[in-house]
């Protein structure tokens, strides 16, 4: 019976521990979609063989996640914007000509993660902390919901740099090194795009950054407060998000993409927090 049902997974290794299969599937009920949607391990130096199986078998579309993203951004026959700028792709679907659209998902899922939780951007100071590919991958989506400036700061500041240079024509950013944060007006938002708190370390801000009014983001997620939200929280932060809302917003994009409607996040979402209990 599966057979006649579009046919969607995601790509990744190891992959036993994504969210997404679960996402997708509370997606696909509430919106009434005939698909599904599961997991793949893809070898690690076997990702076009195991996609190009997947799309001649039929395959509708697929997620994308590490190790495989710079190797889906060049298997895509076209690329959206936001997925050419980010140098990275976490959906590819289908078309109609036979061709393979390469899009990236992540940064709109932090973006409506964050207007969801009535954190404004616009006209905002936002601070990003770090500068590899998960900030790579955010920086367009934010940039186009206009905030007064954008500041990058990382603990290599070259590649913080090199990240300014790439996004200066598309809006209003700037570099600032860790150690000349103490001396920055206040940000409205900071967004912790660093692995540090999945080694319990903090990504090294200056502890005067957090003020009652600053919003904290952590891209990590996990069962316990994130550890840089536990700090941002404890100096006394007005609110501090955790990154399963962003999972469950790019993984909405997506499905955007695929099936042409919006599904609703905030219940999955709810469903998700369960399951990491
Ligand atoms: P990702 O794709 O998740 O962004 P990445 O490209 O390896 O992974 O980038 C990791 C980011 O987290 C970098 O900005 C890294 O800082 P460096 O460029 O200086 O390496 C940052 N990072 C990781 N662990 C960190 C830590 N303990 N403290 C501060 N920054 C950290």
């Amino acid at each position: 019976m599966n057979q006649a049902k579009d046919k969607y997974v995601v790509f990744g290794n190891p992959i036993a521990q994504s969210k997404s299969p679960l996402i997708h599937t509370l997606f696909a009920r509430q919106t009434a979609q005939d698909m599904v949607y599961e997991a793949r391990l893809a070898p690690v130096e076997g990702f076009q063989a195991a996609a190009d199986q997947f799309f001649s078998a039929g395959g509708r579309g697929c997620n994308i996640t590490v190790p495989f993203k710079e190797l889906a951004f060049t298997y895509a026959t076209q690329l959206t914007e936001r997925a050419q700028l980010a140098g990275a792709v976490n959906t590819l679907k289908k078309l109609d000509d036979g061709g393979i659209l390469g899009d990236n998902t992540d940064g709109e899922g932090l973006v409506q993660d964050l207007l969801r939780n009535q954190v404004a951007i616009q006209g905002k100071r936002i601070l990003l902390i770090g500068a590899g590919g998960a900030a790579r991958g955010v920086i367009l989506p934010l940039l186009a919901q206009a905030p007064a400036n954008l500041v990058i700061t990382n603990r290599t500041f070259t590649k913080a740099e090199e990240l300014v240079a790439m996004f200066a024509a598309y809006g209003e950013v700037a570099g600032m090194a860790l150690g000349d944060l103490a001396d920055a007006p206040h940000f409205d938002v900071i967004i912790n795009s660093t692995s540090a708190s999945l080694s319990q370390s903090l990504p090294g801000i200056p502890s005067s950054l957090i003020h009652p009014e600053v919003v904290c983001y952590d891209m990590v997620y996990g069962q316990e407060q994130t550890t840089f939200n536990q700090w941002a929280e404890t100096l006394g932060a007005r609110q501090v998000i955790d990154g399963l809302g962003m999972l469950v917003g790019q993984a909405a994009e997506s499905f955007m993409l695929w099936r042409g409607m919006r599904p609703g996040t905030e219940q999955v979402l709810r469903e998700l927090r369960r399951t990491l209990q």
